[in-house]
């Protein structure tokens, strides 16, 4: 019976998540390899939260009135317990924090992840309901150098993997006593153009003015380009630290412009917040964003713990890639086929090819016995092979086996003694 396939097959994943597999999973791991070694040259180490948290974890610091909180959450209740499964990695990084105390160790502690994150969204391209972000959080620094230092990290894993086509826009949010300033003349500025904006910035209105300059609704943006800026109300200090954090920047060599309009979509924020932008991504066009977020610790009724950091989507990164023709090369096949012809070849080829793989060398033999040259040619085509290692009776006499280029045909006879290392360095070459 010929297998089922793709869209006939009864039971689907859920919409909004995708597996993985195939070259897409080999392309993914090898821009997997590049991210986690720019974050391990940077200093950063991994750490993994549970993909389940109390929904607390979230709901009392992302902030009650963003989309997440009102209407994004896979919850589930168990044991009468509200459980979340991980929309976002920042607060549940700050539970950890604030659990094992990491904040206390001494000096920055620099931190990043890698998993999968669960939003309710309207799933399109760019956007899924189960995504997967690194992350970068650098703890215990309140400095200017440390947001400049999260973006340049940022800017540079882009950089790494090739990738020009986007702008780093930056902004400040402020401190406290400046957000109170300025939330205080955008209500006096939105109140009278009330009647004009969408019903989500209506209702944005009474609990976090500025989340209206996010919006994307047409309706509102007439109103949003002419709202006063919050460059306006800075005090001394947040204005010092955004000049700091530019100076930083330039000389970091990181292009950026400061775009007033960037407050970000979740609440904790203060001070330096930053989104990377492409165009080439259609409408979710954010590749990656952060800021910094001191006042986060409070939330969980701690002390502020000067924090900043970002977060990157893997799923546009991997679009921005494409499109740029910057995927990553990954083989298509393994290093060698073993074509054994006959049954003495075969005897010689099955203990090889498990000490090929034990030195690291990646190599295919189908255990199919007393198949010609051929079948044995077509299959190391079809595998895409680097190389074709014949091996026929004439061949086990002489102690020699044939070593065949796939892409160009060369051929050139190797002794069956010290055969590992030959191969070895045809590998390496
Ligand atoms: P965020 O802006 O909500 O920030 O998400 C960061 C990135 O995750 C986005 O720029 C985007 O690339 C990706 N992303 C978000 N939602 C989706 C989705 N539904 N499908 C695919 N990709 C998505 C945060 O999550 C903060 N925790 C970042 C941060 C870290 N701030 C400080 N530290």
């Amino acid at each position: 019976m010929e297998p089922k396939r793709g869209e006939d097959v009864a039971i689907q994943s859920i919409r909004g998540m995708h597996d993985l597999y195939g070259a897409e999973m080999g392309a993914w791991s090898a821009v997997e390899k590049v991210v986690h070694k720019t974050f391990q040259d940077f200093g950063y180490k991994e750490i993994r939260t549970p993909v389940l948290e109390k929904i607390e974890v979230f709901s009392q610091t992302v902030g009650e009135d963003t989309d997440i909180v009102q209407k994004q959450m896979y919850t589930i209740e168990r044991s009468d317990e509200q459980l979340a499964l991980r929309p976002e990695g920042t607060a549940a990084f700050v539970r950890a924090v604030i659990q094992h105390q990491l904040h206390r160790l001494p000096g920055a502690q620099r931190f990043y992840y890698y998993l999968p994150m669960y939003r309710y969204e309207r799933p399109q391209k760019g956007r899924q309901r189960q995504f997967f972000q690194f992350g970068g959080e650098l703890i215990n620094d309140a400095s200017p150098e440390a947001d400049a230092e999260i973006i340049t990290l940022l800017d540079q894993i882009y950089k790494a993997l090739g990738l020009s086509h986007y702008e780093v826009r930056i902004n400040t949010l402020g401190d406290s006593e400046s957000r109170a300033a300025y939330r205080k003349a955008l209500e006096e500025y939105f109140r009278p153009l009330l009647g004009e904006l969408s019903e989500d910035s209506k209702a944005r209105f009474e609990r976090a003015p500025m989340r209206i300059l996010d919006s994307k609704h047409e309706a509102d943006q007439s109103a949003v380009q002419k709202a006063p800026r919050i460059g306006e109300y800075l005090t001394d200090f947040a204005k010092a630290h955004f000049e700091s954090v530019k100076q930083r920047l330039n000389q970091a060599g990181v292009s950026f412009i400061v775009d007033p309009l960037i407050v970000r979509g979740l609440d904790y924020y203060s001070l330096t917040a930053f989104e990377f932008v492409s165009d080439q991504l259609g409408a979710q066009s954010a590749l990656g964003g952060g800021g910094r977020y001191d006042g986060l610790a409070e939330r969980f009724g701690e002390k502020p713990i000067p924090a900043v950091g970002f977060a990157l989507g893997m799923e546009r990164l991997m679009l921005a890639l494409e499109a740029s023709q910057k995927m990553p090369k990954v083989p298509a096949g393994p290093f060698l086929y073993l074509a054994p012809l006959g049954a003495a070849a075969f005897e010689r080829f099955y203990p090889l090819s498990l000490e090929l793989k034990r030195h690291g060398l990646e190599c295919e033999l189908l255990y199919e016995k007393d198949k010609n040259l051929k079948w044995q040619l077509k299959q190391a085509n079809r595998c895409g092979a680097q190389y074709a290692l014949l091996l026929g009776e004439e061949e086990v006499a002489k102690g020699v086996a044939v070593l065949k280029n796939m892409s160009d045909g060369g051929q050139k006879e190797i002794g069956l003694d010290r055969i590992v290392e030959q191969l070895k360095q045809v590998h390496s070459t």
